[in-house]
């Protein structure tokens, strides 16, 4: 087993480690990132992950580059504490590559493949309700606005009705039986992707609280980036990608304001902090899909801290 790191050229032009900088990987993961913030510069990385096991794996790596790799525990959105309590003020950049590593999806045990059948898990941590837990305690209604917010499934109403049919006969605990009852409901479609993708992304979604926490590391990385820091990220599907595309939109003064004619927009909006170095979001090569099929939703943003930071006119 083992994690091909996504768009890796991309994330180190827009990131452009520097000697002596401090950066952040607020998803360790397989290290693929790490590794190559280390070898593209001399400078120091702090690296989160909310997986133990990634962090055991990651020890390695640690050894090879001594006193310039420190890994934490915790969650990404906790980035502000976790740094303080490693006495880290502030960062001259910052990588976020969202989701799932191969270690997680490729790993039964860990309950996220419906491929592969193993205990309805779906946490990335050790702590909190698990999937099953989900499964079996929501009520219906619940359960199907999860199924639709977080994995857009039409067909969450359906979906969510077989699963308190099945659970009143038998409890639900592998993901093999979630995904056979969500294909017995949906038909398959057109273009061969499983029945079970979106109702097992909303779940795993939902599990570990991920849209929240991306929103809580956004808010961070913009007090903790140094002028001229940066902040890449990489997101695999539409309800990341959003909330990416409006925190940076806002950070660097590009959101759609009121109208020309309308009075507020008189009133002094701050002014823009960061500056957009991805114009519109990055895609993957087609040499790299080809290589590397789970790039395939990839989408890479960037933006850096202004260097001076206007206030109004004189
Ligand atoms: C796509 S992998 C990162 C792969 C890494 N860039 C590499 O090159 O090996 C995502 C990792 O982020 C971790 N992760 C996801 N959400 C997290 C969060 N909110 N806080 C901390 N870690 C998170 C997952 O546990 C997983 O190990």
């Amino acid at each position: 087993m083992s994690h091909v790191p996504v768009m890796l050229n991309e994330v180190l032009e827009n990131l452009a480690p520097r000697d002596g900088a401090a950066y952040l990987d607020g998803t360790f993961g397989g290290g693929g990132y790490a590794r190559a913030i280390l070898e593209a510069a001399a400078c120091t990385l702090w690296a989160i992950d909310r997986d133990p096991d990634a962090l055991a794996r990651g020890a390695a790596l640690v050894a090879q580059f001594p006193g310039r790799l420190h890994l934490i525990e915790g969650s990404f959105g906790d980035m502000l504490s976790l740094l303080n309590g490693a006495g880290v003020a502030s960062l001259d950049g910052m990588v976020l590559d969202l989701g799932l590593s191969s270690f997680q999806i490729d790993d039964a045990a860990r309950g996220f493949s419906f491929r592969r059948d193993g205990p309805l898990d779906m946490r990335m941590g050790r702590s909190g309700p698990t999937a099953a837990d989900l499964v079996a305690g929501l009520p219906e209604e619940e359960l199907a606005d999860t199924l639709y917010q977080f994995g857009e499934e039409r067909l969450s109403r359906r979906i969510a009705r077989a699963i308190v049919k099945a659970r009143a006969e038998a409890p639900i605990i592998t993901t093999g039986q979630l995904a056979a009852i969500i294909r017995n409901v949906v038909p398959p479609s057109r273009d061969g992707i499983d029945p079970a993708t979106r109702s097992f992304q909303a779940l795993r979604i939902r599990v570990n609280d991920e849209l929240a926490d991306i929103e809580r590391a956004l808010q961070a990385a913009a007090t903790l980036l140094n002028p001229g820091g940066r902040l890449v990220v990489v997101s695999f599907h539409s309800l990341e990608d959003r909330i990416v595309k409006r925190f940076f939109a806002d950070a660097a003064g590009r959101a759609p304001g009121p109208s020309r004619h309308d009075p507020r927009r008189l009133a002094a909006a701050p002014a823009p902090r960061f500056k957009l170095l991805t114009s519109r979001a990055l895609r993957p090569r087609d040499s790299e899909i080809f290589g590397n099929p789970r790039a395939r939703s990839a989408r890479l943003r960037a933006i850096q801290r202004l260097t001076h930071e206007f206030g109004t006119l004189p």
